[in-house]
């Protein structure tokens, strides 16, 4: 016999390693075999190719950018999980330069340049959008970030996960590697706050009663945001790359409904209330420690900046005039490693 003749082992050793890879893209099976044909090494990502100083055509909805691609694995509402590669995550600073932020001179220049420094160091893309092209309407300008995240995931088509964060924020600790601290499925499932109240106001006077799940399943995660005292705060919040986000910012960029009505909050009342409202938005944003990745200059423990801390935002500073002061005494002490402001809980 034929079979007889041939060497055994190898043919033991062979069967066992195809099962091996049978079992695990088992596994695997919420992303396709694609995804990994796709995936690799030494790739070059094309510098997305902005247009920031010209306005947009016309209305904001009807710009190319809002029919941003999703892919296969990402559109369902079952979601996926997975570790992502440096290079497919997308720092925005979405932003016209003015507002109150002016009162620190070339507040913008300097932030870009920090933060393109700390994307050299990760791999990251650092992307500026000029949020005074987009033709919003009526609305208040900060709505405009919201556009701002649909121009992203169009301008870089391998953008998995966008950082949007505001311009009056410090990045303090550039050694912290967003995947491994935030983003990687085991940084989600240890991050997030299960069975937490989802604040509209402070928690005392206006309690909603609504929490955030007990049983999140980390594939579901598209959006990861944090709570100040009062509600979530847009000022540092990541977007991944789904069909889910891609409604969510469709919804909260309604006009009729939300952005052209007045709402104190803007963009960020837009988020509070969908989230208040449907449990599927619930189950697919994340809600995070305040300190992880959106620490105010100002606070307790819960909410104000200590050392090792990512960044400091500098929400809500224009109320006191301090702005310039707080920017300057922060700016001064990025990066430091010395025992300036311990976290004493
Ligand atoms: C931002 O966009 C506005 C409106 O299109 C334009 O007037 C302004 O010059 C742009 N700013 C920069 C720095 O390109």
């Amino acid at each position: 016999m034929v079979l007889q003749s041939l060497p055994r082992k190898p043919i033991i050793l062979t069967i066992s390693l195809l099962a091996l890879f049978f079992v695990l893209f088992q596994f695997y099976g919420e992303i396709s075999v694609d995804y990994y044909r796709n995936y690799a090494p030494g790739e070059a990502i094309v510098p997305p190719k902005t247009n920031n100083d010209k306005p947009q055509p016309g209305y904001f909805k009807a710009q190319p950018e809002w029919d941003w691609e999703v892919p296969e694995y990402g559109s369902s509402w079952k979601g996926y999980s997975r570790k992502p590669r440096n290079k497919d995550i997308v720092v925005l600073t979405a932003s016209d330069g003015g507002g109150h932020n002016s009162a620190i001179p070339n507040i913008l220049e300097r932030v870009l340049d920090d933060r393109e420094k700390y994307c050299t160091r990760h791999g990251y893309t650092n992307l500026w959008l000029n949020t005074s092209r987009y033709d919003i309407g009526e609305a208040h300008r900060t709505w405009s970030k919201i556009p701002a995240v649909a121009e992203a995931f169009y301008l870089q088509p391998n953008a998995e996960w966008i950082w949007l964060i505001d311009t009056d924020i410090v990045l303090m600790t550039p050694s912290t590697s967003l995947v491994d601290a935030l983003l990687s499925p085991s940084a989600i499932e240890h991050g997030m706050m299960r069975n937490t109240p989802i604040l509209d106001g402070q928690l005392k006077k206006n309690p909603s009663h609504i929490y955030t799940p007990n049983d999140y399943r980390v594939q579901d995660i598209d959006i990861l945001i944090t709570q100040d005292h009062q509600s979530v705060n847009t000022g540092s919040m990541f977007f991944r790359r789904s069909a889910f986000t891609r409604m969510l910012l469709e919804m909260m960029t309604d006009y009729t409904m939300l952005m052209g009505l007045e709402h104190g909050g803007a963009e960020q009342d837009a988020l509070k209330h969908l989230l208040l409202e449907h449990q599927l938005v619930r189950n697919h944003v994340g809600i995070f420690p305040q300190r992880r990745f959106n620490a105010y200059a100002q606070g307790g423990n819960n909410m104000g900046y200590r050392d090792g801390d990512l960044l400091v935002h500098f929400a809500g500073c224009w109320t006191t005039g301090k702005c310039q002061e707080y920017f300057e005494e922060f700016w001064g002490k990025k990066g430091y490693e010395g025992v300036w402001r311990p976290d004493e809980s």
